[in-house]
């Protein structure tokens, strides 16, 4: 595959306005299924658009400067990478508190674009609630003992997160269906990306129903959240009744899944876009045209799918080689 080594200049131009492609796996005469491939921002993930909202509103409301202000951010690895690429193109230095847990390919990635980044016990997704969160107690103690260098985006309750996909990823997705959208599916992290999203689709067309993907308690999903372990972010709870189903899926119908795409769809996707996928697949939709958010692709993940025996190393680049839709932007500043 031909790799494309983005410029600075570049690089914050291509945040947003992914491909969406059909599921043919999926389809059938009645009903059509999309997934939306975030994989294709600059940085990997679903969470470019997040990262570039949140610094872009703090440098209009006066709260960061270029070269002065330190970004600490406490995520279980995307937000980590999308803040770190684009904060660093901008001119901040980045920080980020990361659960252990997290991939190493993460992790590898996160400090290669120049982050400094300090490691908790954590769960995969930062629990947010009374006292189980080490990533987001590190972070706010590290930034309140110097308020003047650093700043917290703190996406679990920015409101420009939800922007962002009000914005962005929903008219998007909304043109891109030519209105024609019946069900949106998505995993849920801060709660950014379903907020966001629905409300701009309801608002077109209330008849539109929005699914909750869950991974199910203890789960090994990077990036989603399970609401029976975990607390509501203040984010998502500020419109938690856009969702009108909620569907949980195993680690194991997740794993199954990344390995059906691949046999079925040739895509190496992510544990998150197949937990979404699986979600397509159980709930019953008899008629209309289905998108599902596929919030990053399968490039960081050779180590947990070898562990998780769904492809060795060998299997993993041959994969990766045959691949479609999978973007050939390389992360780096
Ligand atoms: C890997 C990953 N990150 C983030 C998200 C969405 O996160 P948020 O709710 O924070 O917008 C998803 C949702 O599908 C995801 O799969």
């Amino acid at each position: 595959m031909a790799t494309k080594v983005l410029t600075d200049a570049d690089a914050l131009k291509r945040i947003g306005n992914t491909p969406i492609v059909k599921l043919e796996s999926l389809s059938n005469d009645k009903v059509s299924y999309y997934a939306k491939l975030e994989g294709h921002n600059p940085f990997g993930s679903v969470k470019d658009r997040a990262a570039f909202w949140m610094i872009k509103d703090a440098e209009e409301k006066g709260k960061i400067t270029r070269g002065q202000t330190i970004i600490i951010e406490p995520t279980s690895g995307n937000t980590g990478i999308a803040l770190a690429g684009i904060a660093n193109l901008l001119g901040y230095q980045v920080e980020i508190v990361i659960p252990e847990k997290a991939s190493e390919e993460t992790k590898k990635i996160i400090a290669s674009l120049g982050a400094k980044m300090y490691e908790t016990s954590d769960d995969l997704c930062p629990k947010v609630g009374a006292g189980t969160d080490q990533s987001i107690a590190l972070a706010t103690s590290i930034a309140s003992s110097r308020p003047d260098k650093y700043f917290s985006p703190n996406q679990y309750s920015n409101e420009a997160n939800f922007l962002g996909h009000y914005k962005g990823t929903g008219p998007e997705i909304w043109k891109q269906t030519e209105g024609k959208i019946t069900h949106f599916f998505t995993g849920v992290g801060t709660g950014g990306t379903v907020t966001g999203i629905s409300t701009y689709l309801k608002e077109q067309n209330p008849k539109i129903k929005t699914i909750g993907v869950q991974p199910q308690q203890n789960h090994l999903i990077q990036g989603l959240r399970n609401f029976e372990e975990s607390a509501k972010p203040d984010l998502f709870l500020r419109r938690e009744n856009v969702v009108d189903d909620w569907i949980t899926i195993t680690n194991e119908q997740a794993f199954a899944a990344v390995k059906e795409i691949f046999q079925k769809e040739k895509m190496l996707v992510s544990p998150s876009s197949a937990t979404v996928y699986a979600a397509m697949k159980k709930y019953p939709i008899s008629e209309g045209v289905v998108v599902g958010i596929f919030a990053d692709d399968g490039r960081k993940f050779k180590i947990l799918y070898a562990q998780q025996k769904i492809f060795s190393a060998e299997e993993f680049d041959r994969a990766l080689k045959e691949a479609k839709h999978v973007s050939n932007i390389v992360y780096m500043n």
